[in-house]
């Protein structure tokens, strides 16, 4: 089956270009001006609307069992919400609890998702240390196309990792020419500031940032750095919410060291004061680690994107129902953390980032797609539009206005943290490998269709970064016996 998308302007990270976007089956075959449709093929036109590379989320949780319940969202209900957005690639967590192991946990997940609708990929958490961790971690990279371990500095009593486990994951890392990720709060802190917050009797979901201070993230994304710029090990900080920790990645950067850093949609337009919110429940709604943060702080984020220092936009897609959240309803320490958005990441950094000015399309593309697949190793099988891609599409019409609502989205969740946002700039049509599966507000999608993507490793890459830190190589001194 052939697809010719026509008439419309293609994005890439290098510009904007009036080309015609051939796709043969599940692949882009060419792209160019004044192509012809091969007999039988459908013809879509795209006069007035952006040709771009689907949105990659690097960070989602479906179906995650965390904090006493599962996420609501599930790999078929979530995978088709984002297509319905213009998103076609997320990269999932597989999460094993401590004395876990990591295989077993990366081939229950890998179970979950085989109902994706759309292609997906998988990071694994390291959660404890022993020598069956580091021989897994082996295993995943070398037979499993796992290029990416994940740290929880937060989560005490859970899935928190001391500095002994970072240490002892970042060298293993190295070695194998994996990527290291970290979710950077200080938990230790975060725990003794919870109890504190608690016995002063501020029991409601205002209590939840009053004990995730920024400090608390930039201590940790600092701690982080500073771990692999030791061992001259890149790593990718998650959902950065705040200029301290912002502050700790513009500074490595500045410094030559390799790091990534990711910040969230909802981090950039939404602020701390949904936690004061008098209805209990709306306020729990946007109970998520890192919580939303002063005006200030997205401002800082909006320039880190702008500057580079932060390279890719995530969702951190973690559903939980209203009903979900009233587990914390005496006790915000018991408030299941996560906030939900792959439906609606493309459409908000659309039009609070392009039509704003502060990004160009390339630079949107860069910071929804492309970085991602390059961070993560799967470009250019992810990521642009070009022969040889996978048809991953979206058809993106700049002027399609939407008002975000739980009565509209897709997503299987009983609220929207953007509820009554209206975003002028949505998919019109997306393809995922070749087959439509979002067009006229409805969604196509197959159950099952998606497909794993193998993620290989780094290593002639990671091999350059002890250099690059400028650490001296050790050497001991000779002397005299
Ligand atoms: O609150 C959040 N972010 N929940 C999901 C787990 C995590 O920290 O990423
Ligand atoms: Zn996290
Ligand atoms: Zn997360």
């Amino acid at each position: 089956m052939s697809i010719l998308i026509r008439g419309g302007t293609v994005v890439t990270t290098d510009g904007e270009f009036r080309h015609d976007v051939l796709v043969n089956d599940e692949t882009i075959a060419a792209v160019g001006p004044d192509l012809e449709a091969p007999s039988g093929a459908r013809v879509i036109d795209a006069g007035g609307a952006y040709v771009m590379p689907g949105g990659i989320d690097p960070h989602t949780h479906m179906e995650l069992p965390f904090m006493g319940t599962v996420a609501s969202e599930d790999f078929f209900t979530g995978t088709s919400a984002a297509a319905a957005g213009g998103t076609t690639m997320c990269i999932d967590f597989a999460i094993p609890g401590p004395q876990e192991s990591l295989l077993e946990a990366y081939q229950t997940w890998r179970g979950w998702a085989e109902k994706a609708a759309c292609d997906y990929s998988l990071h694994v958490a390291v959660t404890w240390w022993s020598d069956q961790v580091r021989e897994e971690m082996k295993t995943l990279v070398r037979d499993h196309g796992v290029n990416s371990f994940k740290h929880f500095m937060a989560y005490k009593n859970a899935i928190m990792c001391d500095d002994e486990t970072l240490v002892n994951s970042f060298k293993t890392a190295k070695d194998i020419g994996a990527l290291c990720t970290l979710h950077a709060e200080n938990g230790e802190l975060v725990y003794v500031m919870q109890q504190e917050i608690f016995d002063k009797g501020i029991t409601g979901p205002e209590g939840h940032p009053l004990s995730r201070p920024p400090a608390v993230e930039g201590e940790a994304a600092n701690r982080a750095i500073r771990i692999a710029q030791v061992l001259g090990v890149p790593i990718y900080i998650v959902h950065t919410s705040c200029a301290d920790s912002l502050e700790a990645v513009t500074r490595a950067r500045h410094e030559g060291q390799r790091v990534f850093a990711e910040c969230l949609a909802q981090h950039l337009v939404i602020d701390d004061s949904v936690y004061r919110n008098p209805d209990w429940n709306k306020a729990a709604h946007y109970v998520m680690s890192p919580p939303f943060r002063a005006k200030e702080h997205q401002d800082a984020l909006w320039k880190g994107l702008q500057a580079g220092m932060l390279q890719t936009t995530a969702t951190d897609h973690c559903c939980f129902c209203t009903d979900q959240k009233r587990a914390g309803v005496d006790d915000f320490r018991k408030i299941p953390n996560g906030t939900g958005g792959v439906e609606d990441r493309m459409g908000v950094l659309w039009h609070h980032g392009v039509r704003t000015g502060r990004l160009t399309p390339s630079e949107y593309v860069a910071i929804t797609s492309t970085n991602c697949a390059k961070i993560f190793n799967i470009f250019p099988k992810k990521g642009v539009i070009m022969p040889g891609a996978d048809a991953d599409i979206v058809i993106w019409d700049p002027n399609k206005t939407r008002t975000i609502s739980v009565d509209t989205h897709h997503q299987n969740i009983d609220f929207n943290i953007y509820e009554g946002m209206e975003i002028t700039g949505n998919a019109a049509i997306t393809l995922s490998r070749g087959l439509v599966v979002w067009e006229d507000d409805q969604l196509k999608t197959v159950r099952g269709r998606g497909k794993y993507v193998n993620r290989p490793p780094f290593a002639p890459f990671w091999a350059s970064q002890h250099k690059r830190n400028e650490l001296a190589e050790p050497t001991a001194v000779k002397r005299e016996d």
